[in-house]
């Protein structure tokens, strides 16, 4: 029964997806977890080994800089050894055959840009960027790790990861560019994410409220699946090659 459910629900999905004109996706620590990236939330969550909610803080960070650079030179280290899975392909090929195609991502692994995927919008930053606490200055940073207090080549204050913290407001830029995608669309898919941290959360459903149809792929249920016109659920380095 749940089989021919998933079957369905890639059938209809399939339709919509090649008929659709302007497409946005949202994507999820959920969509990396077949890569190897560990999820925030649920089995093999993040925070079950690391208490993230204390290192991704601009609190720690101020307290104890040292620590949380150790934290991301972590993440850097496990994250540079990993690889796109199908999933992340399969959405660099549909972007490829659809006139108009907008990746919103939380995700900060940067491993839809290392499958192909080009229009992406990146909600909660990059693991790859440093940002000077100084002068502001983004840069790109490959180190792996990155000297236990990097300084800014510019001005020499302190560098912190580019990415969102908790407590933290998004680039209202970034944050606007994923709303125009979200209110131009004609189909939205929400995948591997839990929908439990906003913005990202509500724009499934804004999507839908603008007319567009919303399908979810998730491994399991999650608070909005009721509410979007199909929801899959299963591995989405499974289901999104299905759909080409
Ligand atoms: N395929 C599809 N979905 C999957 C897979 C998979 N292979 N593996 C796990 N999932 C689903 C889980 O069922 C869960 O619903 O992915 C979701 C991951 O949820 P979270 O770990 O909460 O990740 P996310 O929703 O991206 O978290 C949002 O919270 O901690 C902050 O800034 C962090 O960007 C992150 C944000």
């Amino acid at each position: 029964m749940a089989e021919r459910k998933i079957e369905t629900g890639i059938k209809d999905l399939k339709e919509k997806l090649w008929r659709a004109k302007h497409i946005a996706v949202l994507t999820g620590a959920g969509i990396s977890a077949e890569s190897g990236v560990p999820t925030f939330r649920g089995e093999g969550g993040l925070w079950k080994q690391f208490r993230a909610v204390d290192l991704a803080t601009p609190e720690a960070f101020s307290r104890d800089p040292k620590l949380v650079w150790e934290f991301y030179n972590w993440r850097r280290e496990l994250i540079s050894t990993l690889s796109p899975n199908p999933g992340h392909f399969a959405l660099a090929e549909i972007e490829r055959r659809i006139p108009r195609f907008t990746l919103i991502t939380q995700n900060i692994d940067g491993l839809h840009k290392k499958a192909g995927s080009r229009n992406i919008i990146e909600l909660h930053g990059n693991l790859w960027l440093v940002r000077c606490t100084g002068c502001e200055t983004v840069r790109e940073d490959m180190r792996v790790p990155i000297p236990e207090l990097p300084m800014c080549e510019s001005c020499g204050s302190l560098l912190r990861p580019h990415v969102v913290w908790f407590g933290e407001m998004l680039d209202p830029l970034v944050l606007n560019s994923a709303y125009e995608a979200i209110a131009g669309c004609d189909l939205m898919m929400v995948i591997g994410t839990s929908g439990t941290v906003q913005p990202a959360a509500s724009m499934g459903v804004q999507a839908k409220r603008n007319g567009a149809a919303v399908a979810e792929i998730n491994l399991e249920p999650t608070p909005y699946s009721d509410l979007y016109n199909i929801s899959i659920c299963g591995k989405s380095g499974e289901i999104l090659p299905q759909l080409l």
